[in-house]
Order: structure tokens, then C-alpha cells, then sequence
């Protein structure tokens, strides 16, 4: 299959060309490639975007999200490949539930998959099987999976380690980290101010770069939102935000009016940021950094996939149109949580098709 006229974003820039695809690998790349095709008639693309942070749930909560409509979810967003989270029920912390989860994602998903696993204390089942990161949850949050072991003795394994803390905890932890430690949902001025001199990954969430403290259950969230002066912090050391991840955790409604935390972004988190992007707080290559390239070299090195613009690589493109102006309306959300704190919000730039492994999976109604 011959795709024409691209215009893909990338980090150093638009690249004007045509993609020949084949068996949903990239099998050329070129300026002009002679042949009929597909014309995307200059539409701009984002080559594989990937969501680093979703809790897809499924097992014994399939109320609240499955793997089916969350990886649906996920590219209705234009996000091609998710990388889940282990504080499910239950929770994948042995080599056992792993498999089971990762047999899940092959039967169910719709777009690309890595899967992270959790950790109590028993450090010995993480040599059985091959997360993406160990996550460690450092204070509490949906499914209680605190880490009770020991640190040194964790990161002394030399696994790459995803953290959910809080910053004296953080603090401690990259004192110790020798390998790759990367710090989730960087919510506050305090937290970024200190992470921008670490050696460490940092990611940002919509939520925290959007919104502020507010008391609608819609946007009840660990960590909780924070002041002005801290979302702020966020968008003047974008520099230092090195990943962005929607961080989408579903929960039923009602589950959400009785205190849940979690906000189900996955949907909207390339919208807003296209939105933003129309308002001159980052560019295209900036979002294109956060959400391809560097999950895209983490998924690469750590986990052998080859995702990315190059020859070789898989197929995944978003389409977008960054000048339609429309309404986000959460009760069409295909994720099961049909409610966000950003229903309503009249924003510009859109998700119009989704391409997995050269297979259109997502196309926008209207
Ligand atoms: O608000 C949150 N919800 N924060 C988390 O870290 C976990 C998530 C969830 O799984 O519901
Ligand atoms: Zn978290
Ligand atoms: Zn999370």
C-alpha cells in the first residue's frame, strides 16, 4: 500500500513524503514514490503516539473499562500503542497473572501493547517475565498496591523502574536510582522544579497541565491537581517534561460521585494538546517529542519493538486536522467512562484517522 502526500511531524520538523507500507511495516519512505495510493492530500501525521501511563482494568472490573474498549478508546484519540498499568484486580505482580493479562491484550487490543508489572515486596518474580517498567507505587491509590520492600534491593536489579510518589519519597529514590527511573504524573512547581536536574524520565499529564484544583468529582485524580502558580511550573519547564501520558483510569460514574481518583484522558489527551498547540504553548515537534519519540526509543531499547518513522518500522499514523474546531462530548466517549472534566470544552484540532500496523482502525464520523 502506497500512502501520498504526508506530512509528518517529527522532532526535527515536517517531512513532506510518500510512505510505501507493506504487511504493515514502513518499506520506503521517499519525497515522490511513483504508483497509485491513498492520498492523504497534505494531511498532517503523527508516526506511532504512544501512551506510556493507561490503566485498561478489564479482569474483575470490567464495569469499569476493558482491554477492548480502552485500546478502542485509545485510538479514537489517535494513541497506537498503550503501555499498561499493574494495579488491576487483580494485580499483575506474579509471572502468572502477566501472561494471563498479556494473552488478554493479544485476543482483545486494537492497537499496539507493552505491559508493566508491579511489585509488593517479592522482587523474584521480575526476572520472569518482560514489563516495560516495574512500576512501584510509593503512596496510595486505586488497588492499594504499595510497595513494601526495599528500595536498594529493587533498584539494585538494574529494571527499569515507573514510580507513582510523592516528592520526599521521589527525593529518596533518585538518590538511589542508578538505571532508568521514570517519575510519573509530575503534578506540582515543588516536584518539577527539583526533577529538572535529575537523571531521570519526567512525565506530565493532561490533567495536571490543564486543570486546576477544583471540586468536581469529574476531576478527582492521585496526585491531586494542583494550584495556578503550579500548572503553570508545568508549561515553563516544558523542557523538562519528557513524556507525556494520559494516565487514563476509568471508573464508572457513580464509583466517581463516591471519591474515586482517576480521570479516563486517553481520549482526549492529542486533542487538547493540538488545542494547545493552536494557542502557541508548544509546537508540533514538542508534542511529537512527548508522545512519539521518546516512548518510541524507550518501547525500542528496553523491549526490542521497532516503533517510529524509519524503514522497517510499523505502520502507525494519527491523521489530524489541527484547524476543525469541535466539542468534546464525553458521552460519546468509546471508553466505558463516559464523563471528564473537559466535556464541553470547544477546542481546535483533531483526531480524524488512526492507522495501526497499516490497518485503519479509527476514522472520525464527521
Ligand atoms: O487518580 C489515579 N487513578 N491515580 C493513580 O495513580 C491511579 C489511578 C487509577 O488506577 O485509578
Ligand atoms: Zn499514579
Ligand atoms: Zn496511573
Amino acid at each position: 500500500m502506497l500512502y501520498k502526500n504526508m506530512k509528518v511531524v517529527t522532532s526535527r520538523g515536517i517531512v513532506e513524503c510518500d510512505v510505501q507500507v507493506d504487511h504493515g511495516k514502513i518499506t520506503q519512505i521517499k519525497k515522490d514514490i511513483s504508483g497509485e495510493g491513498v492520498d492523504f492530500a497534505g494531511s498532517l501525521v503523527f508516526p506511532s503516539v504512544i501512551d506510556l501511563h493507561v490503566h485498561a482494568r478489564d479482569f474483575n472490573e470490567k464495569h469499569k473499562e476493558t482491554v477492548k474498549t480502552c485500546t478502542e478508546a485509545a485510538v479514537a484519540g489517535g494513541v497506537t500503542t498503550v503501555v499498561d498499568m499493574p494495579n488491576t484486580n487483580p494485580p499483575v505482580i506474579t509471572s502468572e497473572v502477566f501472561k494471563m493479562r498479556k494473552s488478554l491484550f493479544e485476543r482483545e487490543s486494537v492497537c499496539g501493547f507493552a505491559l508493566n508489572f508491579g511489585v509488593v515486596d517479592a522482587v523474584d518474580e521480575i526476572s520472569k517475565v518482560t514489563p516495560l517498567f516495574v512500576k512501584v507505587y510509593l503512596s496510595d491509590t486505586t488497588g492499594h498496591l504499595l510497595f513494601k520492600g526495599d528500595a536498594k534491593e529493587l533498584l539494585s536489579l538494574k529494571n527499569p523502574v515507573a514510580i507513582h510518589s510523592d516528592l520526599e519519597t521521589t527525593k529518596k529514590w533518585c538518590r538511589l536510582n542508578k538505571g532508568i527511573l521514570y517519575v510519573c504524573h509530575v503534578a506540582s512547581k515543588p516536584e518539577i522544579e527539583f526533577l529538572k536536574g535529575q537523571q531521570v524520565i519526567r512525565e506530565a499529564t493532561p490533567h495536571h497541565l490543564f486543570l486546576t484544583r477544583n471540586d468536581n468529582p469529574l476531576s478527582a485524580v492521585k496526585p491531586p491537581l494542583g494550584s495556578e502558580e503550579d500548572r503553570k511550573a508545568l508549561w515553563s519547564n516544558l523542557r523538562s517534561i519528557d513524556v507525556i501520558g494520559s494516565d487514563h483510569a476509568p471508573h464508572t460514574l457513580e464509583e466517581k460521585l463516591h471519591g474515586a481518583s482517576g480521570i479516563a484522558g486517553i481520549e482526549t489527551m492529542l486533542p487538547l494538546l493540538l488545542h494547545a498547540s493552536n494557542r502557541g504553548l508548544l509546537s508540533l515537534e514538542d508534542i511529537a517529542v512527548r508522545l512519539c519519540e521518546v516512548p518510541c526509543k524507550l518501547l525500542n531499547s528496553l523491549l526490542g519493538y521497532r516503533k517510529g518513522f524509519f524503514v522497517g518500522a510499523d505502520a502507525d499514523f494519527t491523521v489530524i486536522d489541527l484547524k476543525r474546531e469541535w466539542v468534546i462530548n464525553a458521552s460519546e466517549f468509546k471508553s466505558k467512562a463516559k464523563h471528564s472534566p473537559f466535556d464541553g470544552w470547544k477546542i481546535r484540532g483533531r483526531v480524524v484517522k488512526t492507522l495501526v500496523r497499516g490497518k485503519t482502525v479509527f476514522e472520525v464520523d464527521s
